[in-house]
């Protein structure tokens, strides 16, 4: 019997040893230490043995037991061991390597020049005066002194909504009244920047929807100097501080009276180019004194307040300043234009 014991730990060892997954092993350890293995079967004979054999027989089989459990557990090390070293060989991680980077979205280049806009705004005490897009006629229209049939409305062809009266704002001078209305009669100095929405022909000049960034200032003693300086002072600070910029008269039903700033080409410098298309100067924005019927609406008494309004189309100034050929770009959404900013 001690014979037989000795044959199985050497059989069972000698197994082991060619033993390289973890599949062989689990059988292996069936076959050797299993409830049918011989030495299990062995441990199930003492009994039949005679009482003085039985002790060292027994002992014996413990012996074998433990030796065989203790070589399991070495060979299953060795192997989770060489697995272990060939994933790190074949997959090796290069932690010097330069990882990659993520895409990051930037701001959009009309979102950039407004806020230069609202910055250079801010700092003369200007605040930003948020109003909505959404809109009655009355407020796009009526109160700014376009009465109904009005010719000056086809300045501004509307996209109407399916309710009666409501539409999409077509600028962003209805935020006036809004604002006159919530302040009166304290004094104003706010912009309001926001889309607009036109039923246009797109192409190269006019889109659709476009932004823009209305100022007003209401209060006593307002002049049309205060309009000049604002404004040929917001212009130094955008273009450059040599810019030279002039007023030509011009009509806004909401403005009396009303103008049109240009800004001398900074691209020839008032030489003519194709930039200004010869004339050596840019149009920047519609301006003008607050009309006393607009000051009205507003709840202010036109007789004592007095202001000035203007409003600019950041899509222009962007197009002017990086000299960008057309309108379309800033929604088309392309990356070849966007990255560029
Ligand atoms: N709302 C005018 C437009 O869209 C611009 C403007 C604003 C003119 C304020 C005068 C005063 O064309």
């Amino acid at each position: 019997m001690l014979e037989e014991l000795k044959k199985i730990e050497q059989q069972a060892l000698a197994a082991l040893k060619g033993i390289e997954d973890e599949a062989a092993l689990e059988s292996w350890r069936v076959a050797h230490l299993g409830r049918s293995s011989p030495l299990m079967e062995a441990f199930k004979s003492l009994g039949k043995l005679s009482k003085e054999e039985r002790p060292a027989v027994g002992q014996r089989a413990n012996q074998v037991k433990l030796a065989l459990e203790a070589a399991l557990e070495e060979r299953a090390e060795a192997l989770k061991q060489a697995a272990l070293s060939a994933s790190l060989a074949s997959e090796r991680l290069d932690v010097t390597l330069p990882g990659r980077a993520l895409p990051r979205g930037g701001l959009h280049p009309v979102t950039q020049t407004l806020r230069r806009i609202t910055a250079i705004f801010a700092q003369m005490g200007f605040q930003v005066y948020r109003s909505r897009d959404v809109e009655t006629d009355e407020y796009n229209f009526q109160l700014l002194n376009f009465p109904p049939h009005h010719p000056a409305r086809d300045m501004q062809d509307t996209f109407h909504t399916t309710v009666p009266d409501v539409l999409l704002r077509t600028h962003t001078s209805p935020g006036q009244i809004h604002a006159m209305r919530e302040y009166a009669p304290e004094p104003i100095r706010v912009i309001l920047p926001g889309m607009c929405y036109r039923y246009e022909q797109i192409n190269t000049r006019s889109e659709i929807q476009f932004t823009q960034v209305e100022g007003l200032a209401v209060g006593k003693n307002i002049t049309f100097g205060d309009l000049k300086g604002t404004l040929a002072d917001f212009a130094r600070r955008f273009f450059g501080p040599q810019v030279r910029s002039r007023f030509r008269a011009s009509y806004f039903p909401f403005t009396e009276p009303s103008a049109e700033m240009d800004i001398e080409c900074f691209v020839c410098g008032g030489e003519g180019c194709s930039v200004c298309k010869g004339t050596g100067w840019l149009e920047i924005l519609g301006s003008g004194m607050v009309h006393p019927t607009v000051l009205r609406n507003g709840g202010y008494d036109p007789e004592i307040y007095t202001g000035f309004a203007f409003g600019m189309g950041p899509e222009r100034l962007t197009m002017l300043w990086y000299r960008i050929e057309d309108i379309r770009y800033f929604w088309q959404n392309d990356l070849r234009f966007l990255e560029q900013f």
